[in-house]
């Protein structure tokens, strides 16, 4: 291990993420009872310009009136991008007025460090003013060239910072991409044509301690494209995605919780390195195959996201 190390900045369960827009407050609360993880309430894309500001007093009412918390979810609100008049008055005033029972804000198409900056600072400033206790936290999309330009960069842009997630609808956008399908794969392209970005930004995340989330699958009249694109970022190291529609909640939950087998597997992989350290042994064989401490490491991954589900399944 290197002298250097940015440990995980912090746990949470985000196996899946329901996108909810500000501007449609019937589905508050669904959200509220539906099985996701994380839920965002959006002031961005899937709000029309003219609903901007109902949107942002929707979204502070539910903060204020549902009880998050006690369903189990981490709630966040997507801001406007910094490239907005909105932006301000979506940190100013859902801050000011609901900052309290907030857990984090995302901020959309992050470009530079400074990006995030201005949002740390705002919001730090905001908490102090109205004694906030909680420290917000806050996430990126990754979804524009430059933000995977500088993807190393901002990872590392705040102490707050908790997790990075790519938007691969507007990163498609960004990079003219030949499509307008939002997720999935391009059957034109020999394999996944977002592979590299996806393994850019998780190697990211993991330096610097920080989650790795997947962003939207458009489609969901296809759960099976659905769960393959979830186990494709899954295998990588993400440890959630979106959810544009309630039907996507389960396949999200079901894909990014380690299955039953594998988590007894890492369990015998951890019992049997514990007897070969009291052999003095390094490596050592389990089921026909050669097991040493890098696959304890990874058994640990596994068994640690194990006991979060658990946890949350028995409150
Ligand atoms: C999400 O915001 C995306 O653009 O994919
Ligand atoms: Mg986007």
């Amino acid at each position: 291990m290197s002298f250097t190390q940015y440990k995980p900045v912090r746990t949470r369960l985000q196996r899946s993420e329901l996108a909810v827009p500000g501007s449609n407050p019937s589905m508050f609360e669904k959200a509220l009872k539906s099985d996701a993880d994380y839920i965002f309430l959006d002031c961005e894309d899937a709000v029309a310009p003219d609903d901007k500001e109902q949107a942002r007093k929707n979204i502070i009412q539910a903060l204020n009136d549902l009880d998050w918390a006690g369903h189990g979810k981490t709630i966040s609100v997507r801001i406007n991008g910094l490239d907005t008049h909105y932006m301000y008055r979506d940190v100013v005033d859902i801050v000011e007025q609901a900052g309290h029972r907030l857990d984090t804000i995302l901020i959309p198409k992050v470009g530079t460090p400074s990006d995030v900056y201005m949002v740390d600072c705002m919001l730090t400033q905001i908490e102090e003013a109205r004694k906030i206790k909680n420290p917000i936290g806050i996430e990126c999309l990754i979804e524009i060239a430059l933000g995977m330009v500088n993807v190393e960069a901002i990872a590392q842009s705040s102490k707050r910072l908790e997790a990075l997630h790519f938007g691969v609808a507007d990163f498609a956008a960004s990079c003219r991409a030949r499509t307008v399908v939002i997720g999935g794969l391009n059957p034109d392209y020999p394999g996944d044509q977002w592979h590299s970005s996806l393994q850019r930004m998780v190697i990211a995340c993991r330096a610097y301690g920080i989650r790795a989330i997947d962003g939207p699958f458009g489609d969901f009249n296809d759960p099976e494209g659905y769960t393959a694109a979830a186990m494709r970022a899954a295998a990588l190291g993400y440890e959630g995605k979106w959810a544009i529609h309630p039907s996507q909640i389960a396949l999200a939950n079901e894909v990014m919780s380690p299955p039953p087998k594998e988590v007894e597997r890492a369990k015998r992989i951890l019992a049997a390195m514990d007897e070969a350290a009291k052999a003095g042994k390094g490596a050592v064989v389990l089921d026909g195959r050669m097991i040493d401490l890098a696959s304890s490491r990874m058994a640990e991954n596994v068994v640690r996201m194990a006991n979060v589900i658990d946890a949350k399944a028995k409150k």
